[in-house]
C-alpha cells in the first residue's frame, strides 16, 4: 500500500471533479429543468372549492376558479404544461361513461375552453379513460364481469374528440386496451384534429402506488383489479411491444408509469424508441415521501430532488410529477 503511494501510481483521482461547487456543476451530466415537468391536477365541479387530498397532503382538488389561479402561478414558476382530470359526482357516472363526451354536462370539457382560453400559450393534457365516469370504476365497458376491448375503443375515440374540440393540446390515453392509439389517431384526424398530440400511456403497470389517486378522483374499481389490461410489475421486455405497437398507431411521445420502481423501463424505452420519453412519478410515489417527510424521518426537499433527477437520468425527457410546483420554487432559488 505504501508502495502504491509513494509510487504516485494514483494519477487518476475522481475526487478532483468534485472539489468546488462551481466544479461539480460542470461536470454534472444531468440537469432538471421546469420545462421537463407536466403538472397533474385534480378538478372540481362548482366554484371556490379547494379539498385536499387526504393520501396526497399538499395537492388540493381544484374548481375551475382556483385552478386559473394555480395555472397563472405555476405558469410565472416556469411549469408550461398540465394534465387535468375530472372529479365527477357518481351519479353523473354510468356503465358507458356517457357524460365523458357530452360538452353540455361535463365540466371537464368546459374547464379545459375555459383554461386555453385565459392561457392559450399552456399546454393543456387530458385523459382519456372509462374510469373517471364509469360506475364500474374499470377503464373500459365492464359486459359480464369482463373489461371488453373492441367496444370500448369507441368509447375512447369520442373522448378524444370531444376533449380536442374542447381546446386540449396532448390527449393522454391511460385506458390499456389494445389499439386505441391507433382507433383515436384516426377518430381525431377524420374530426380534422391532426395537429392534436397523443402521449401513450404505453407501459402503464398494474400497481399499488395508484392508491392515492384513486382517493382524489373517488375512481377505485368497484369489483376486481386492473390486472387484464394494465402490465405485469414482473415485465420488462412485454413494454418493447407496447412500444413498437404505440409507434406504428401514431403515438407523439410515450410513458412509463409508475417512475421510481421502473427506472430500467423507462431506460429500456429511451433505448429503444425514437420517440419522446415521459415518465409519471405517480400519487403513492409522492405520499412516500410526503408521509416520511412529515414524520421527520427524510429530509422531503432532498429526497424530492433526488427522486426527479434519478427519473431524468434513467432516461425521461419529461416528468408528470405531483412535485412539479414545489420543485420549480426550489429551483428558483
Ligand atoms: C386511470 C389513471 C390512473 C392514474 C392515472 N390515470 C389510476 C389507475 O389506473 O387506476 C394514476 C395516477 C397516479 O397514481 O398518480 N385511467
Amino acid at each position: 500500500m505504501s508502495d502504491f503511494l509513494s509510487s504516485g501510481a494514483m494519477r487518476r483521482r475522481p475526487r478532483r471533479n468534485r472539489r468546488l461547487p462551481f466544479l461539480r456543476d460542470l461536470v454534472e451530466e444531468t440537469k432538471l429543468h421546469t420545462d421537463d415537468f407536466i403538472l397533474p391536477l385534480f378538478l372540481l365541479n362548482g366554484q371556490n372549492q379547494r379539498v385536499e387530498v387526504s393520501s396526497m397532503p399538499g395537492i388540493f382538488r381544484l374548481s375551475l376558479d382556483l385552478m386559473l389561479k394555480e395555472i397563472e402561478e405555476c405558469l410565472n414558476l416556469g411549469i408550461k404544461a398540465f394534465d387535468l382530470f375530472p372529479v365527477m359526482h357518481e351519479l353523473e357516472k354510468d356503465k358507458h361513461a356517457t357524460i365523458s363526451y357530452d360538452h353540455q354536462r361535463n365540466h371537464y370539457l368546459h374547464a379545459i375552453r375555459q383554461i386555453k382560453t385565459k392561457f392559450p400559450e399552456c399546454l393543456v393534457m387530458t385523459d382519456v379513460a372509462m374510469d373517471p365516469y364509469s360506475s364500474d370504476g374499470h377503464d373500459g365497458i365492464v359486459d359480464k364481469g369482463q373489461i371488453v376491448n373492441d367496444p370500448t375503443l369507441k368509447v375512447l375515440g369520442k373522448m378524444a374528440v370531444a376533449q380536442a374540440q374542447a381546446g386540449a393540446d396532448i390527449i393522454g390515453p391511460s385506458d390499456m386496451m389494445d389499439g386505441r392509439v391507433g382507433y383515436i389517431r384516426e377518430a381525431l384526424d377524420n374530426a380534422g384534429f391532426s395537429d392534436v398530440a397523443i402521449m401513450s400511456y404505453t407501459a402503464k403497470y398494474a400497481s399499488g402506488f395508484y392508491g392515492p389517486f384513486r382517493d382524489a378522483l373517488d375512481s377505485a374499481p368497484k369489483f376486481g383489479d386492473k390486472k387484464t389490461y394494465q402490465m405485469n410489475p414482473a415485465n420488462r421486455r412485454e413494454a418493447l411491444i407496447e412500444a413498437q405497437l404505440d409507434l406504428e398507431e401514431g403515438a407523439d411521445m410515450l410513458m412509463v408509469k409508475p417512475a421510481l420502481a421502473y427506472l430500467d423501463v423507462i431506460r429500456l424505452l429511451k433505448d429503444n424508441s425514437p420517440l419522446p420519453i415521459t415518465a409519471y412519478n405517480v400519487s403513492g410515489e409522492y405520499a412516500m415521501i410526503k408521509a416520511a417527510a412529515q414524520k421527520g424521518w427524510l429530509d422531503g426537499d432532498r429526497v424530492m430532488m433526488e427522486s426527479l433527477l434519478s427519473i431524468k437520468r434513467a432516461g425521461a425527457d419529461i416528468i408528470l410529477t405531483y412535485f412539479a410546483k414545489e420543485a420549480a420554487m426550489l429551483m428558483k432559488r
